[in-house]
């Protein structure tokens, strides 16, 4: 099969770094998380690091040319240009999603599916709580939920217009929701000719 290039989308709490583990060890593409890349930076003191920490801790979003520059760059290394990627945490705006078809396009490759894993916010709130991460307050994920609606939920619609869309129940035990997303995968990735 061809390299993998997949978004995997979802409230906050949802399970996308858990599912992201399993799903790059199932398909050899690359893990590419943009919580990660951030939380990485900051505790290497960088000035990207220093700028975003504030910003994460408030349940905030990172502005969008910082992301997406950290995206294209990633985006432009070899590894992934081999093995293919697993986006987890971009795109989150739709200023986000037009500039992954760019570079995408630019690199000359194109999307080939978007897993939605379905989880309601009394479930992701209480993953959260329990987790304990340094944005995990409250108020934080209040925030990053409402951020969520707004700017990351119409999204659904960007992938969907795309045929890319596939939306899988999030709720049951982390082994269960990855043998839903990869009967998602292999439904709705184009097959080779
Ligand atoms: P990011 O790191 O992306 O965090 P997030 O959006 O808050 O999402 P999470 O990592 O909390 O959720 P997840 O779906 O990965 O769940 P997980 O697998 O951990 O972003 C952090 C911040 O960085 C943002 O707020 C923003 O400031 C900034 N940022 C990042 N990307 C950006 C972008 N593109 N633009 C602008 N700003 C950006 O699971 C959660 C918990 O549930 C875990 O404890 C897990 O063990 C548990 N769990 C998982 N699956 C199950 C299951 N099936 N059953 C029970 N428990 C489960
Ligand atoms: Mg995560």
């Amino acid at each position: 099969m061809p390299a993998l290039h997949m978004v995997i989308l979802g409230r906050q709490g949802s399970g996308k770094g858990t599912q992201s583990e399993r799903l790059t060890a199932a398909f050899g593409c690359i893990h590419l998380s943009t919580g990660d890349v951030l939380r990485a930076a900051v505790a290497a003191g960088t000035e990207l690091g220093r700028q975003a920490k504030a910003v994460m801790d408030s349940g905030g979003l990172v502005g969008d040319d910082i992301m997406n520059g950290i995206v294209r760059d990633r985006l432009s290394r070899d590894d992934i240009a081999a093995g293919g990627v697993l986006l987890d945490g971009f795109p989150r705006t739709s200023d986000q999603a037009d500039a992954l078809e760019a570079i995408l396009d630019e690199l000359g490759h194109s999307l080939d599916v978007a897993v939605n894993i379905d989880v309601p916010i009394d479930v992701v709130t209480a993953r959260m709580v329990d987790r304990g991460r340094s944005d995990d307050t409250l108020e934080a994920i209040q925030r990053r939920l409402e951020l969520y609606e707004e700017q990351t939920a119409p999204l659904l619609d960007w992938f969907d217009a795309r045929g890319l869309l596939a939306t899988v129940d999030g709720v049951g035990t982390p082994d269960e929701v990855f043998e839903r997303i990869v009967s998602a995968v292999e439904r709705t990735r184009p097959q080779p000719a």
